[in-house]
């Protein structure tokens, strides 16, 4: 018979096991409470969760049971579930937090590395859920840490669009939030119960959006993405105020009241100072089965809007893409698997890579700096 395994050995079995939700071994997460070994090769391994009802028990339990199985000399494993006292608890937000006190949005610090992308339009229906989600999940794909904040009232989209369907994990004041695509994800409509309708006043939406940015557990993001609600009203305010770096994507359709949307969107970002990264053009036109293009929405209007932008402005503001209609990019949205991801060949998933690779090869605010100043541990 073989000799029992070593505490060290399974110790280090599970420091392979990351937290769903964090991301992080579970030894370093201080959820590990104790191991015993009987002499005959069987683990009792008593693993704390961060809340009760922790959605992750069941893949947690696998995890674990799965990696200490694979030890030398191990006959038998018995996953015990505890969970965190307040203390630990305390401790383990400390930590995530780096040691920053609470409430910090670690985006508007002065060394924040992550680029933020405001995605605003000046109506609804033109495509900007739909180029957020698909943009952050090129981005995901391109490696990147990568976290979407849907901040549309009224609409809230990106959930469902992004297939994510688990509520976040609160740990107290902190809330994790679920990842799909290996896209970070907080909706405005995970907070409302039964999505209801709601009527968001200025303030409250100010509030919900300083929530979002300081009490979601993001990580170390190289990209944010918010989805704003139509229209350049009190959010895309209080979006440059609480994160003053953050740049506007503007969203359009070939047809709309360029001029008008264009003044509208510059208005705000010379108020704000925010800079205007660029416009995307959406729904810009149908391929035909021969080949040819059909402008169902006239021509033309993401340019005008770039050039009149960058007028307006007096800083060069690109047109960074055209995505075609294609019907393939709504039965993504509607099935929860993003265009690009799910039929990546289709003409509008190779127009959002293409704008994607252009953002990610810019990702990192700090341009140039060393990646040396990425905290330890990722
Ligand atoms: N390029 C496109 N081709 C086909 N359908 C599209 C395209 N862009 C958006 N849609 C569809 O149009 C609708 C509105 O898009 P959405 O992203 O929700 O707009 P917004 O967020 O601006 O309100 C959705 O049903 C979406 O699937
Ligand atoms: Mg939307």
């Amino acid at each position: 018979m073989s000799a029992a395994p070593s505490q060290d050995s399974v110790l280090a079995a599970l420091a392979t096991v990351d937290d769903p939700e964090i991301k992080k071994p579970i030894t370093e997460l201080g959820m590990v409470e104790s191991v015993d070994i009987t002499e005959t090769g069987h683990v009792t391994v008593t693993v704390l969760l961060t809340i009760s009802g922790c959605p992750m028990k069941a893949q947690l339990t696998e995890r674990t049971t799965q990696a200490v199985q694979k030890v030398a000399g191990v006959t038998g494993v018995e996953v015990r579930l505890g969970v965190m006292s307040d203390e630990q608890r305390t401790a383990l937000k400390e930590q995530l937090r780096g040691g920053a006190p609470e409430r910090e949005i670690p985006f508007a610090q002065p060394g924040s590395l992550t680029r933020v992308y405001a995605v605003a339009s000046g109506k609804g229906g033109v495509g900007k859920s739909s180029v957020t989600v698909n943009l952050a999940a090129a981005l995901a794909e391109q490696g990147l840490s990568v976290g979407v904040v849907d901040a549309d009232v009224y609409g809230f989209s990106v959930p469902r669009m992004l297939g994510v369907e688990q509520k976040p994990t609160q740990v107290d004041d902190m809330i994790l939030p679920p990842i799909s695509h290996d896209v970070k994800v907080i909706s405005i409509g995970m907070f409302v119960p039964g999505n209801q309708p709601v009527v968001w006043r200025g303030p409250m939406l100010h509030r919900a959006l300083q929530q979002f940015l300081g009490d979601v557990f993001w990580g170390d993001l190289d990209v944010l993405l918010l989805d704003l609600p139509p229209g350049t009203g009190d959010i895309a305010i209080s979006v440059a105020q609480l994160i003053p770096g953050a740049e506007i994507l503007v969203v359009t359709t070939p047809q709309q009241a360029a001029a008008e949307v264009a003044e509208r969107a510059g208005a705000i970002a010379l108020q704000t100072k925010q800079r205007v990264a660029g416009v995307i053009e959406n729904m810009s036109w149908l391929e035909l089965p021969d080949g040819s293009r059909q402008e169902l929405f006239g021509a033309g209007g993401g340019q005008t809007v770039a050039d009149s932008l960058t007028r307006s402005i007096g800083a060069e503001v690109p047109l960074l893409g055209q995505i075609p209609i294609d019907v393939r990019l709504r039965e993504g949205a509607d099935s929860g698997m993003p265009v690009v991801l799910g039929e990546p060949t289709s003409a509008a998933a190779v127009a959002l890579r293409g704008i994607a690779k252009g953002l990610g090869a810019r990702s990192r605010g700090l341009a140039g700096r060393s990646l040396g100043l990425t905290p330890a541990g990722r």
